[in-house]
């Protein structure tokens, strides 16, 4: 949460970090903030509450001059959503100015010792004592490399930051379990730091993926026109820093996939992808899925781990395994994963999903595995991520950037990855990947212009509502609850899912003349969801049926071909589409929804 880019080149800073922070605000968006050194080697600070359109045309970002700057957009943590708790903070003599992504656990003492020491403090943040304490350790005589890696050390917590220094303009990077990664324009011409490769995706491909423990010093030389940078380990001891050997890689995203082109919104632009991400997912090395199918068959006791979005696509597939491969694979949230520790043995296979790749709970779950020595095997759409890093082995899902806050062409290129690996468990790969292909027609179908068209319509009926309810039944009960997601997430309308058959045991009380239901129905569950239908039904009811055929008790029909073991690739489609449309009716932004961020690196 929250986003951070830096950049050192010789183009005026402040547009290219404007541009950055506005594609990094998936990240958060209460307020944000720039920090240039000018031409007399000052700092310049803007920043304020709000999303970073708003707070350029009321401070005009842009005219702050300079080459080397540094900006951030907040999710805030410590302290409210006021200006003085906006990123960039500075320290007491307006020599090093920070960004920050994470949190400093142990501020307090911190913050306490350098009080002591007669440092003020502006904000009611963790960060401003970062900023102060490389200050306090450059008094005592460290240089700034050296005072940054002391206050890196005495810092408890996860944490990304950048620091910027005035006097040298050097700009220093570093993280500890949240994201950053090193953007390098062509022959050092300019060097990026952010939190995402899409920040400076229009400007180079070429990324260096920093590690934990990492911190990247990029100085600046203005009379030869150039910059350096180098990888130290802040961990290391302070006489002793050796340099990293990082290779520079280049990345296989089109800065279109981060633009919206001809869309409203990332959310509709993303759910239109599917398309394409669907097929890029099921594409995989053979090779490496086999691999890990065997992992899986020799495993004793496998685990798929993830949160949200992610969680429902592994549960889903829990049904897949099960019926196809007659193998049972325990599904647990990441944020409950330690609770199982005691069955973790060297044996056992643990599958950690996560689009960012950087989820703290997933994280976590890994981290508990890895200390029983168990296998870790990451399904990944973010190359580089942290994920990636601790994994034995890695599955990427190919999907692109996904910018709106909400997952929707991860979930189904998850899903794709996952019923590849069921049926390559099931020793019918082939079969797996051919009906995977054979999506394509129908996903392309269901994101058409008319059938957008069709959802508007029961958009328009439910805006007003204030509870809707989603059913469905074996995989398709992970389908209604990624749909009760979606639609809450964006729409702020409350909407719970349930198992069919639970709906006799408590949820039914809730049913009352026009309450919204919407089922998901498949051939082989649409004699059971029929009678759970019909009791919604008789108690007044207003049913959306999701499925292949017309029920007669539906008011509201959505056709999703019938697609068997793919349906849940399918049948989250339209709800989707719908979740999007109720944001727009109802004025909501759909790429930015109020208290979410798109990847959740806190506990
Ligand atoms: C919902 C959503 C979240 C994420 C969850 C896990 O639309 O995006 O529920 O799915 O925060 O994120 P990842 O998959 O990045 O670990």
């Amino acid at each position: 949460m929250c986003g951070i880019i830096a950049y050192s080149g010789e183009q005026k800073a402040s547009p290219i970090l404007f541009e950055g922070l506005k594609r990094l605000e998936y990240r958060g968006y209460d307020s944000a903030g720039i920090v240039t050194l000018d031409q007399n080697s000052e700092l310049e600070l803007k920043k304020d509450i709000g999303k970073v359109r708003d707070i350029h045309e009321r401070l005009n970002l842009l005219d702050l001059e300079g080459t080397i700057g540094i900006a951030h957009t907040r999710w805030a943590t410590h302290g409210g959503v006021t200006q003085r708790n906006a990123h960039p903070h500075v320290s007491n003599s307006a020599e090093i100015a920070v960004i920050h992504n994470g949190i400093v656990e142990n501020y307090k003492e911190l913050k306490a010792m350098l009080v002591s020491e007669g440092f003020h403090f502006e904000s009611e943040t963790d960060t401003e004592v970062i900023p102060n304490l490389i200050e306090h350790w450059m008094k005592k005589g460290l240089s700034l490399v050296e005072a940054v890696a002391r206050t890196l050390q005495s810092l408890e917590g996860n944490f990304a930051i950048v620091v910027l220094h005035r006097a040298s303009g050097t700009v220093i990077g570093s993280k500890n379990g949240s994201p950053l990664v090193l953007g390098i324009g062509k022959a050092n011409s300019e060097i990026f730091i952010a939190s995402d490769i899409p920040a400076f995706l229009d400007r180079t491909k070429d990324v260096v993926y920093l590690y934990d423990g990492d911190m990247v010093v990029v100085e600046n030389h203005p009379k030869e026109k150039k910059r350096t940078w180098r990888i130290f380990d802040f961990r290391s001891d302070l006489e002793a820093q050796e340099e990293l050997p990082r290779p520079v890689q280049s990345v296989s995203w089109d800065l279109e996939h981060a633009q919206l082109g001809e869309f409203d919104h990332f959310l509709v632009k993303e759910i239109t992808e599917q398309v394409d991400t669907i097929q890029k997912a099921a594409a995989q090395d053979r090779e490496l899925i086999e691999n890990i199918t065997r992992e899986i068959k020799n495993a004793k006791g496998v685990f798929l781990v993830a949160s949200g979005t992610s969680f429902h696509a592994c549960l889903s597939s829990s049904y897949l395994f099960a019926k196809l491969a007659s193998f049972h694979i325990n599904t647990v949230l990441a944020s409950e994963f330690s609770a199982y520790e005691n069955f973790l043995k060297p044996e056992t296979l643990v599958i950690a999903v996560s689009q960012s790749g950087e989820t703290i709970d997933v994280l976590d779950a890994v981290k508990t595995a890895k200390k029983k020595n168990c296998q870790v095997v990451s399904i990944v759409n973010v190359m580089g991520s942290s994920l990636t890093q601790v994994a034995d082995m890695t599955v990427l899902l190919n999907a692109g950037p996904e910018v709106s806050v909400l997952s929707t062409k991860t979930y189904t290129a998850t899903l794709a990855v996952l019923t590849l690996l069921a049926y390559s468990l099931a020793g019918r790969y082939d079969e797996g990947l051919r009906k995977l292909k054979f999506l394509w027609n129908i996903v392309y179908n269901l994101t058409a212009q008319n059938t957008r068209k069709k959802i508007q319509q029961l958009a328009d009926k439910i805006r007003n509502e204030e509870h809707i309810f989603v059913l469905g039944r074996g995989p398709l009960y992970a389908t209604a609850l990624e749909a009760a997601l979606k639609i809450k997430e964006v729409s702020y309308i409350h909407a719970e899912a349930f198992a069919a058959g639970e709906l006799k045991h408590g949820p039914i009380a809730m049913i009352k003349q026009n309450t919204i239901c919407i089922v998901f129905v498949s051939t082989d569950t649409e004699k059971t969801i029929l009678s759970n239908a019909m009791e919604v039904k008789s108690r007044g009811g207003y049913l959306v049926g999701i499925g292949p055929k017309p029920l007669e008790s539906f008011d509201f029909f959505m056709k999703v071909p019938e697609s068997d073991d793919l349906n849940p690739i399918l049948q989250i489609i339209p709800i989707q589409i719908l979740a999007y449309q109720l944001a727009v009716v109802l004025g909501h932004d759909p790429d930015k929804p109020r208290n979410l961020a798109k990847s959740v690196t806190v506990r």
